[in-house]
Parts: C-alpha cells; structure tokens; sequence
C-alpha cells in the first residue's frame, strides 16, 4: 500500500476549508488510492470550531483518512508535510483600506512561509488560495528561499473553470468537451479570461470557440466581465463567497500538478514568472501551463494579439504595484 501524503490546510474551520477537507480526504485531490493524513490549521478564535470539524471528518469514516491533526500551532501543523493549501487569512471588513487588508496577509505569509521551510517536507508543493492569492503566495516564496520556486503556486483555477462553465452554458454544451481556455494574471478583476485558443470537442470534430461563438462583442467584452465578476456574484446571490467551487478548483489545481495534465489540454496556474510571454520575472502570475512528473511548465509559443496583449499587461501592472505595497507593508 502506498505511503500516506500529509496535506496542510490553513484556515480549515473556514467556508472553503470545511468544504475541501471532505474533498480531500475522499481521495478528490490525490486519487482514490492515494491515502491522506490531514493536517489543519486555524487561529484560537476558531479552534473549537476547527475542533467540530476534526469530529466530523471522525465520523465520516472515511476509508483513506489515516490521521488528522487539529491545531492552531503553525509549526505541529506545517511539520512533514507534502502539500500545503493556504486558505488562511484575513479577510476585508468593511471600511478597512486595501492596504491594511495587505498589511494583515503579508504578516501572516511571510510567517507561514518561515514554518514551511523550516518543518514541511522536503519538496513540499505549496497552493496559495487566499486573498490577494498572487501576492501572498510571492511573499510566501520570497520568505522560503529554500523552498524551490517552482513549488509555490496561486489558485487561477477557478478562474479557469469558470471560464469553461461559460463557454459551455453559451454553446450549450457539455463542460468537459472544452479545454484550454487561459487565465492571464492577478486572481482579481483585472485577470484576463482569454478564449483565443480555446476549443470544442463536437460531433464534427475539434472546433475553436471563436468559430463556435462567432460573436466577438460578446467574447471580448461580456464573457470576460462575467468572470472577472463571477465571484462578486456569488456573493450577493449566496452572501457568502464561492466555497464549493474553490474547494473543488483547488483539487483539480493539485490533482493535476502531482498527476499530470491530459494530453493535448492545459490549465491555469498563478506560477513565478520566468519572463515567458513579455511578463516581468519576479511575479506570481497566472499562465497556461502542462504538467508531467509533478512538475509544471509554461505552454510556449503561443500567439497574443493586440488585444490580449493590452490585458495580458495591465493584470501585470497590477501586480507589480500590489508586489510593492506588499513591501511596503513589510518594512
Ligand atoms: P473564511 O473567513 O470562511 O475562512 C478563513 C479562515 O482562515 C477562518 O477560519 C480564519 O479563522 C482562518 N485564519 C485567519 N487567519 C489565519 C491564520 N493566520 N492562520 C490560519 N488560519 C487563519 O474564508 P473563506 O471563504 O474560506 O475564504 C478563504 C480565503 O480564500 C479568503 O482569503 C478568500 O478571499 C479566498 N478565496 C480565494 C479564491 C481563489 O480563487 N483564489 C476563491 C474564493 C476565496
């Protein structure tokens, strides 16, 4: 039998986390013969709550959950892990200015990231979830220098399906016939949702979704303000944020960095930019990328028109600007 993986989740008395955990501990994430410990993690005004869901995931029964531990210490919770998702942190409360917002996470990041060099496994991959999602996941990379940096990552996942969600609610489709939508950038309004290269498996075969929807003022102007804002949506329906299907992103988001992509389709990953398409190096940005062998690459060589380029660059600038009011905040 295999070896049990250890997964961290940070923030696991939270929305998100009470849906991953489940997720997670029925063999979503890693496979279903892949058994789990699970290791979560939250603040002591949480901890009996966080407490309720360690009795609960108990009482599931479930047949691969080998061990949990249910703790608000960072380091016992960060000790021997393989993969750690990050969902923990603050979130914006009315009347607080985005810089204070900033200020609470890059305390909280850059003390986690320390715990995680320090106690996680070696090789440990890490899926920075929580808001500002790049952001946090740079300062958590930036205060792990040991920690490879191809191993820190943000969740654009949802992002990604919900691009796909889209296109097949409009063509009327099956989701899983279409692939290879992109998210560019920050995990924020100003991401980038571009269908480009995006395709449809039809009865008459592989056809592209610009073919498929010949509507450009639709594609370039509704579809992607439909995304960007998906989860403002969701809020005022809901009065919660998207929990379910950020829990679920963030499965697929690992499931197929450790397992692999299918052939022939990619996702999109907030990853460290090596300056691939023109992007500045030194920022978690959000690319198409293929993954074998538990690593990820950037797709290569594909071709941005006038349009995506505009977009592709101010979702950049954006970050470059959250990057230093992050550093700011540190110092
Ligand atoms: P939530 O507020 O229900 O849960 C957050 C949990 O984090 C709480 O239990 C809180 O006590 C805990 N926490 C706070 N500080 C912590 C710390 N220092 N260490 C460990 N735990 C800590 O929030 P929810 O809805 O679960 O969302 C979590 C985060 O995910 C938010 O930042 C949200 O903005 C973000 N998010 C990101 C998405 C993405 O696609 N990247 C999608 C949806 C949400």
């Amino acid at each position: 039998a295999k070896d049990a993986v250890r997964v961290l989740v940070t923030g696991a008395a939270g929305q998100i986390g009470y849906a991953l955990v489940p997720m997670i501990a029925r063999g979503v994430m890693l496979g279903p013969d892949q058994p789990v410990i699970l290791h979560m993690l939250d603040i002591p005004p949480a901890a009996e709550a966080l407490s309720g869901v360690k009795m609960e995931l108990i009482d599931a029964a479930f047949p691969l959950l080998k061990g949990v531990v249910a703790t608000t210490n960072v380091v016992e919770a960060c000790t021997g892990v393989n993969i750690a998702v990050m969902v923990g942190g603050f979130p914006r409360k009315e009347g607080m200015e985005r810089k204070d917002v900033m200020s609470k996470n890059v305390s909280i990041y850059k003390e986690q990231a320390s715990a995680l060099e320090k106690h996680a496994a070696a090789n440990c991959k890490v899926l920075v979830v929580a808001n500002p999602a790049n952001t946090n996941a740079l300062i958590l990379k930036e205060f792990a220098p040991s920690i490879p940096a191809k191993n820190v990552t943000c969740l654009t996942r949802l992002d990604h399906n919900r691009a796909l969600g889209q296109i097949s609610e409009r063509l009327n489709m099956q989701v899983s016939d279409v692939k290879n939508v992109i998210i560019w950038g920050n995990h924020s309004s100003t991401q980038y949702p571009d269908v480009n290269h995006a395709t449809v498996t039809t009865q008459a075969g592989e056809k592209s979704v610009r073919e498929l929807i010949a509507n450009d003022t639709w594609l370039n102007g509704e579809f992607i303000t439909i995304v960007q804002q998906r989860g403002a949506a969701i809020i005022k329906a809901r009065k919660l944020s998207s929990a379910l299907s950020a829990a679920s992103a963030a499965c697929d988001h690992i499931c197929d960095w450790v397992l692999g992509t299918p052939k022939g389709t990619w996702v999109s990953m907030g990853v460290y930019s090596d300056g691939s398409y023109g992007i500045p190096a030194g920022l978690i940005y959000s690319f198409p990328v293929t993954c074998e062998k538990g690593e990820w690459s950037i797709v290569q060589g594909l071709k941005i028109d006038e349009f995506s380029r505009a977009k592709m660059d101010a979702t950049a600038n954006e970050l470059i600007e959250e990057k230093s009011l992050a550093y700011s905040c540190l110092s």
